[in-house]
């Protein structure tokens, strides 16, 4: 069986930078034309200026005949000013605005401590049409983990959307039941992001036969009944839910230690995945909506032209991938079977 789509977009990525960056963007480019790249490097990126260095070093990075784009983001902190968030705009190559509650997350100490803080720079973006992109927890340190997102949507959301009533705004990487439904039930310009991991697996994940660093991520996988509700919003046909890897790199030492970093690695598999999701539940007629047509229209940008093509021939993913430093990283699905593959790849 064979599926051709048009072209895809990732919505959320991180890509890093050096080694690593050269090491996994061919991933990407071969399914992707376009990506919303996460600005948590260290230190983060956060000026228009950063943005447009760290885009240059992308592009010098593309794999030969590729015609990847890079959708560059600001990582809002306390300072942010709503000047910076003009010339962000006025750039052309910064296309929304990434909020880290401080601490939520990987290299998140220099996100935003208190949102009052960042007003001028929210009401700029609401007035120039800057998406707002959130990780949504709390960083409360006594919210149980796996309530932190209900909570961050409590807490933070309903009386942020109250105030910025016209704000873009993606919760990103949505992995519970009472995230769907805030998203479903919200105004016009509130979406949301879903991975392939959150769709695919449950927390059991995280101890099948032993501790599985390699399916630790944030916000951290929830219950079946959550999972169940992401895969239905995202096979739902409704357009304000849409595909985002949240792909996110980090070397086996630093997932297999002591305190392991929060990240699954899905680029090698960026497409793949969610069509053995969709099909899984039946919409495989629906992928296609979710992961090339949704987004452009929520963000104002042109669709691609081109297409993809996929046959449903199974795979397997390597243990890991070789990084030009030596580094080794770990795919998603390593040493297991994938049901769709990339024609040509
Ligand atoms: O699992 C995650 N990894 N969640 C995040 O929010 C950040 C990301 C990363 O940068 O590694
Ligand atoms: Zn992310």
């Amino acid at each position: 069986m064979r599926l051709t789509i048009s072209r895809p977009d990732d919505w959320h990525l991180h890509l890093r930078d050096g080694p690593m960056l050269s090491g996994v963007l061919a991933h990407t480019t071969a399914r992707f034309a376009r990506a919303i790249v996460m600005p948590n490097l260290a230190p983060p990126v956060t000026t228009t200026a950063a943005a447009v260095a760290y885009r240059g070093r992308i592009l010098a990075c593309l794999p030969d005949g590729s015609d990847f784009e890079p959708l560059m983001t600001l990582y809002l902190t306390d300072s942010t000013s709503a000047e910076d968030i003009a010339e962000a705009s006025a750039s052309g190559k910064v296309f929304a605005v990434k909020l880290y509650p401080a601490g939520a997350t990987t290299h998140s100490d220099q996100g935003v401590t208190s949102l009052e803080k960042c007003f001028p720079a929210l009401e700029a973006m609401q007035r120039l049409r800057m998406p707002l992109l959130v990780h949504g927890e709390s960083t409360d340190p006594v919210v149980d983990i796996f309530d932190r997102e209900k909570r961050f949507i409590e807490e933070t959301l309903v009386p942020l959307l109250q105030r910025f009533d016209e704000l873009k705004l993606v919760l990103e990487h949505i992995t519970t039941a009472d995230a769907v439904d805030f998203v479903r039930d919200a105004r016009a310009g509130v979406a949301a992001t879903i991975t392939p991991q959150h769709i695919l697996l449950n927390r059991n994940a995280l101890f099948a036969g032993g501790l599985r660093p390699h399916h630790f991520c944030l916000p951290v996988l929830k219950a079946e009944r959550h999972r169940e509700a992401v895969l239905e919003a995202a096979v739902s046909g409704e357009p304000e839910f849409f595909l985002g890897t949240d792909s996110a790199p980090h070397s086996r030492g630093r997932k297999e230690s002591d305190c392991g970093c929060a990240g699954v690695y899905s680029a090698h598999a960026g497409i793949e995945l969610y069509a053995e999701a969709f099909e899984e539940a039946g919409h495989l007629d629906r992928l296609e909506n979710f992961a090339s047509h949704f987004v452009p229209d929520f963000y104002g940008l042109p669709r691609n032209s081109g297409t993809l093509t996929l046959t449903r021939s199974p795979w397997t993913p390597p243990a890991s991938y070789k990084m030009p430093d030596g580094e080794e990283l770990v795919p998603f699905r390593s040493g297991e079977s994938i049901n769709w593959r990339l024609e040509g790849a």
